[in-house]
């Protein structure tokens, strides 16, 4: 049995028709056949848009030739109330100098001096865990903010400030759902933007939030009393080429891109993950079993988890988080037989290249061990990117597969995962990939 996809939509619909599915479900609204293609262009009366389904052509816009793809303008503009210039939403050299000062925190060396905090956080997960039926997604949303205020701020989310920001980080995403239509849909300029007030208000309350933790982290900097974390190494890293750190309001602009990209995708990953962990009970055993290594805090241990690895990589596959992302043309191009006129959108999708059946042996199929086969490693290579690819790849990447891998064993190791009956999650996607009526699962002790 494969595990939950969304139905497709018939082949033909009406624009307004199209509108309506894609206002409830992005991943629905699509047909079929956009997993057999290789490109498909959408024509409505405001934008063009084309949707690049070829490794080849992906490797163009992504790897090869960045510059000329930036993400669109418009893009941002759902989301600029909350993150202003932050390193998500800019391009060109404002975009390259955050990345030269954001890069060096991520790098493979400070994942190791990071990792005792990500032990921390799953430590407290395991022990938020009750037995019983519950709904899965709102324990993983939880533990994925602990990561972030733990390994951005030495703070753990019971801090009053962090759980201000996680309970405000809530109602602003009730109220704008950030992947929403005007994020796919570039609207035309003279079309009224449906801010809404409470969104601002709370995109406000939020950044007052975050100032004060960069305030009282520049402070503590000052005095020579700052803990080594995240924020520390961003705010005292210089760029190389201009000699220049981020103002104390850039500073906010990236910690809310921090909390808001690494803290929903990864809770996202890890619901799907313990939901599949329910519904192939052999793999649960095999990371379970793999997950008794989890004694002490050290970086090495990562290196005895390879089989709660290739399980999460396969949770990646099925369920991106981020299932789809969009670019802009800066000038005429050709993709194969088609010609994308300046301006066009490109739209990059995770979702259709991990389940392409002309590239995937069985696509739909949860299959953790095809990483060691032919095929898997050379889809591995050229058709795999839930954490995008080339210079904009996720920054957080090596960080989110320490993070999802060490969470994902850390609970195994302490609780059986089961399905609900009548409670199969349907995933749809909105910020991120999520289940429709969240994913409930029934957890139990495990004895060891
Ligand atoms: C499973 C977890 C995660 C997934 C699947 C994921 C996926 C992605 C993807 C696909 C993008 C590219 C979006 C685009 O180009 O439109 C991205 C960008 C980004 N991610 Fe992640 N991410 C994850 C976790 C994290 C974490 C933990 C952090 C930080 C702590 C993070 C920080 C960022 C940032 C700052 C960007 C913007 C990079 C840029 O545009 O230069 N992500 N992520």
């Amino acid at each position: 049995m494969s595990p939950p996809k969304p139905p497709s939509r018939p082949d033909r619909v009406s624009l307004w028709r199209y509108m309506q599915l894609f206002r409830a479900d992005i991943l629905s609204a699509q047909p079929a056949r956009l997993y057999r293609a290789w490109m498909a262009e959408f024509r409505t009366p405001f934008f063009r848009s084309f949707l690049m389904n070829q490794p080849d052509l992906v490797k163009t816009v992504l790897k090869d030739r960045p510059d000329d793809f930036p993400k669109s303008d418009r893009i941002g503009e759902g989301l600029r109330p909350l993150l202003g210039n932050s390193v998500f939403l800019t391009n060109g050299d404002v975009w390259k100098r955050q990345r030269r000062i954001i890069d060096p925190a991520f790098e493979g060396g400070r994942l190791r001096e990071t990792f005792p905090a990500i032990w921390n956080a799953s430590e407290a997960a395991a022990g938020r865990l009750q037995e019983g039926v519950s709904e899965i997604e709102a324990q993983t949303s939880h533990a994925a903010a602990d990561v972030i205020f733990r390994t951005l701020f030495s703070i753990p989310i019971e801090n009053e400030l962090a759980a201000a920001v996680f309970e405000e980080f809530r109602t602003y995403q009730r109220s704008q759902p950030i992947l929403n239509l005007a994020a796919f849909v570039p609207l035309p300029r003279w079309m009224p933007r449906l801010f809404r007030g409470d969104t601002r208000a709370s995109a406000a309350r939020i950044r007052a939030l975050i100032t004060q933790l960069v305030v009282q982290r520049a402070d503590e900097i000052a005095l020579g009393t700052a803990p080594q974390d995240l924020a520390t190494k961003i705010m005292t890293t210089a760029d190389p080429v201009t000699g220049e750190t981020f103002s104390p309001e850039e500073m906010v602009d990236q910690v809310a891109i921090f909390f808001l990209a690494g803290h929903e995708t990864s809770a996202s990953a890890l619901a799907w993950a313990l939901y599949l962990m329910a519904l192939y009970p052999d793999w649960q055993d095999k990371v379970a079993a793999e997950a008794q290594a989890l004694e002490i805090c050290d970086f090495s241990v990562m290196s005895k988890l390879p089989i709660t690895r290739d399980v999460f990589r396969e949770t990646l596959r099925l369920y991106p988080p981020v299932p789809m992302m969009v670019r802009q043309a800066t000038q005429t191009e050709q993709f194969r037989d088609r010609s994308a006129p300046r301006g066009s959108q490109l739209v990059i999708s995770p979702w259709h290249l991990h389940r392409h059946e002309r590239l995937w042996e069985r696509p739909d199929d949860f299959d953790p061990a095809r990483w060691h086969t032919e095929n898997g490693k050379s889809c591995q290579r050229d058709a795999y990117i839930p954490f995008s690819a080339g210079a904009r790849v996720c920054t957080g990447a090596g960080f989110a597969m320490v993070e999802g891998v060490l969470i994902l064993a850390r609970l195994l190791r302490d609780f059986e995962v089961e399905t609900v009956p009548n409670r199969d999650p349907v995933p749809v996607a909105h910020l991120t990939v999520r289940a429709r009526d969240g994913i409930w699962l029934n957890l139990r002790k495990r004895q060891r």
